[in-house]
């Protein structure tokens, strides 16, 4: 059902620092920060040949990832995106599978624009997962 790695997201304590070590010291191309106000993050992306790592910085007072950050203070992988071709079959193939979907089900618009899901981490070996419809 799952197809390609969309992305990765690591939670950042400081954004630029983490953008610089990634440009800098592992030599990859990055992006400049964007502001999510909706999401409650800002983001840098990093461009890597085969999919991408999202940097996430809480922006905002009701930010997703600030208790992540608090309990991990020098950031962590938060989540893995997965695309799939159907997202709401893959709920409900997911669902009567007896998995969690975080929310109401329904999909939202991501990051990128596109409608994505969350699966409860406790239902896929401790990692919180994204689905995103590609
Ligand atoms: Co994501």
């Amino acid at each position: 059902m799952i197809g390609r790695l969309n992305h990765i997201a690591v939670v950042v304590p400081d954004l630029v620092a983490a953008a610089g070590i990634y440009r800098n010291t592992l030599g990859a191309k990055v992006s400049a920060p964007l502001d999510l106000p909706e999401h409650g993050v800002t983001t840098v992306f990093v461009e890597l040949a085969n999919t991408k790592i999202e940097l996430l910085h809480p922006l905002g007072d009701n930010s997703p990832v600030a208790k992540f950050l608090a309990s991990n203070q020098a950031g962590g992988v938060h989540h893995c995106c997965f695309e799939v071709e159907d997202i709401r079959a893959a709920r409900d193939k997911l669902r009567a599978s007896g998995a969690r979907v975080l929310g109401d089900g329904e999909p939202r618009l991501g990051a990128h624009n596109k409608p994505v899901l969350f699966l409860h981490p406790k239902d896929f070996c401790g990692t919180l997962i994204e689905l995103e419809q590609a």
